[in-house]
């Protein structure tokens, strides 16, 4: 599928087309960019992205005295949001989601793929309590082919979570139509649906790797 297609096939794949969005993604895309810049942007994509998937959390009025009278205002509703990281490259959109919330609780998923098979290997799992009763925001820059992502999402369904939205800066189609196959319910939040996944499972054009870039580590 074209990003085009993927957009008018799944009305809960959500391009996020804002120019600072656009821009920062483009700064990601230079190899030049510095790792100090890269992960600053990373995490400012984060609190933009962010900010877009979390547009229609539930508010609950309450009264706050002002200095001139008592008013009715409205406050988030609910337990914590709980932000859940896929190491390592999660961890820095992860930053900026948070800055959002907070008080946010953090959830570690840790993967990593095996280079023969393309497949996902979990390493650690470490969630807070009530996964059930919060809204999950699950975090990976890139949605190569999906498969990292789908077995997250698996383990935070498996453990009874409800409400759960994805953030990802680039996705492939592939990537995308495997997600959705596996998750109809889960709504995707993206900042470029790129052309495809290439051979070695990269994303293309892309970024490259993106905790190597984060991290300094290529
Ligand atoms: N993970 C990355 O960091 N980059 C890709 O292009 C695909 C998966």
């Amino acid at each position: 599928m074209t990003r085009d297609e993927i957009l008018t096939s799944y009305t809960d794949v959500y391009l996020v087309e804002h120019p600072f969005v656009k821009h920062k993604l483009t700064s990601l895309r230079d190899k030049n960019t510095s790792t100090r810049e890269f992960r600053m942007l990373v995490e400012e994509l984060g609190t933009l992205i962010g900010y877009e998937a979390t547009r229609d959390l539930e508010t609950i009025d309450i009264e706050v005295e002002t200095p001139l009278e008592t008013a009715l205002s409205p406050v988030l509703k609910g337990k914590k949001l709980c932000i859940v990281t896929i190491m390592r490259a999660g961890n820095g959109l992860a930053e900026g989601v948070l800055k959002l919330s907070p008080s946010a609780r953090v959830g570690h998923v840790g993967m990593y793929r095996d280079p023969e098979t393309k497949r996902p290997v979990e390493y650690y799992l470490k969630m807070p309590h009530s996964v059930e009763e919060r809204t999950i925001i699950v975090v990976d820059p890139m949605l190569a082919t999906g498969n990292s992502a789908i077995a997250a999402i698996d383990k935070m369904k498996a453990m009874g979570a409800k409400d759960i939205r994805f953030i990802c800066l680039f996705a492939a189609p592939e990537g995308i139509e495997a997600f959705k196959t596996a998750h109809k319910d889960v709504p995707i939040y993206v900042g470029s649906i790129d052309r495809e996944l290439d051979e070695k499972a990269y994303i293309r054009p892309g970024v490259g790797d993106a905790g190597d870039r984060i991290y300094g580590t290529q």
